[in-house]
């Protein structure tokens, strides 16, 4: 094992849209385990929209990063020393275990152990794990959309835009995204059954409202916000009597400094008289109920009716690169950046429980309505 750690350091809060220099690559001694420790080897991590807020001195749900800290980031790891009893070498684990090559924990909870029987790593952090999941709850409860009903998602490439669309045509729904560019909508009519698309990029409001109109000649029966801003706004004057939004994401306003200089149509004319519902939702909510949305997932994409894609790049030094591409709306599916092998053989965790789970034989549904509170 090396004894060195390359990590990718946050040095300075951005001021508004975040920059390259916001971080540093630096290479540091990995120290010896502490009693109840454990480490791991980092193999994959995520590229998240969310970490730019994050980088901001501002009311989060989740704790902010703070200049001279290592810059947080969730990802798939495996243990390679342990000093806690519970937790055992070659298990694979997925939690915020930051911009980094090795990572040392002592809460098991913290860094939860995972079944590749079940999806693979790269499933984990896209499609199938807490991108999945959160398109599966903000779907489920927020939106309850109905068979027959348009179903309008920003953000319709990304991971949790593209699964919440999936289960929406698989309820039966029309579904329509909104993507930065014209070729990005021919991608995920192509990739995930969307039934229309529309670009928003160099586009006003008023332009945006009038192409989504012409692709939802029926009206917006349920909104999958993921960006917020102005990409929302144009939305608002599309909503159907009744209409339900899911605020899930602030993509769209990532290039603020800070969230509160959001400025947008402030009456609520349209709330009111369409009665429309609006509400946020943060997985963490969902921590208890999250396994059973995750065996439905995985079940669904083994099945091939839900599909996932990932973009992957190479090692710790590209992590900014691969950061930054997904910010630029350059990835083409999930962004995820590699930085070492998974061992199967040293795995100890039973990965014919995954599959059996998910298998055609065993009533996957019923187990994931139980955990997942009956949706
Ligand atoms: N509430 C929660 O608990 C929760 C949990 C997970 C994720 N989320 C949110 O869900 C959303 C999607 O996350 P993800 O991980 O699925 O994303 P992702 O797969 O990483 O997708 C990123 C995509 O977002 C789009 N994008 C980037 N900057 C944008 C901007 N300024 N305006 C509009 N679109 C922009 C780009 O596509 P285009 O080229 O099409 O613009 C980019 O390809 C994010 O807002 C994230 O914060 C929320």
């Amino acid at each position: 094992m090396s004894q060195f750690n390359n990590v990718v350091r946050f040095i300075k809060r951005p001021d508004g849209k975040p920059t390259p220099d916001v971080f540093k690559i630096e290479k540091e001694q990995i120290r010896q385990l502490k009693p109840g420790e454990y480490l791991m080897r980092n193999a994959y991590l995520s590229m998240d929209p969310a970490l730019v807020g994050r980088m901001r001195d501002e009311d989060n749900y989740v704790e902010k990063v703070n200049p001279g800290e290592v810059m947080q980031a969730y990802g798939i790891a495996q243990v390679i020393e342990s000093n806690n009893p519970n937790v055992k070498v070659g298990s694979v684990r997925l939690g915020r275990i930051d911009m980094q090559q090795y990572s040392i924990f002592s809460d098991e909870e913290a860094c939860k152990e995972i079944n590749l029987g079940l999806a693979s790593a790269c499933s984990y952090l896209g499609a199938m794990g807490v991108n999945g999941s959160t398109a599966y709850f903000a779907l489920k409860e927020i939106c309850q959309p109905k068979a027959g009903e348009t179903v309008l998602v920003s953000a319709g490439g990304s991971a949790v835009g593209s699964v919440a669309a999936q289960i929406a045509k698989n309820m039966g729904c029309k579904t329509v995204g909104i993507v930065s560019t014209d070729e990005k909508t021919k991608d995920i009519v192509r990739d995930y059954g969307f039934d229309a698309a529309v670009s928003y990029r160099g586009k006003s409001i008023d332009e945006l409202t009038q192409d989504i109109k012409k692709v939802c000649p029926q009206g917006v029966d349920v909104y999958f916000d993921n960006t917020s801003g102005d990409i929302s706004e144009a939305v608002l004057d599309t909503l159907n009597e009744n209409a339900r939004v899911a605020v899930v994401g602030r993509l769209g306003i990532s290039h603020l400094a800070d969230t509160k200089q959001d400025k947008g149509r402030r009456d609520h004319n349209i709330m009111l008289t369409k009665r429309v519902k609006k509400q946020g939702l943060v997985i963490l909510d969902y921590q208890d109920r999250l396994r059973g949305a995750m065996i439905m997932l995985a079940r669904w994409i083994k099945e091939g009716s839900i599909k996932g894609k990932e973009d992957i790049m190479h090692g710790i030094e590209q992590t900014p690169d691969a950061f930054f591409r997904m910010l630029a709306g350059q990835n083409q599916g999930k962004q995820l950046v590699k930085l070492a092998d998974i061992d199967a053989s040293v795995d100890p965790t039973p990965r014919w429980l995954g599959r059996l789970l998910i298998s055609k034989w065993f009533p996957t549904e019923k187990l994931a309505k139980k955990i997942t509170g009956g949706i």
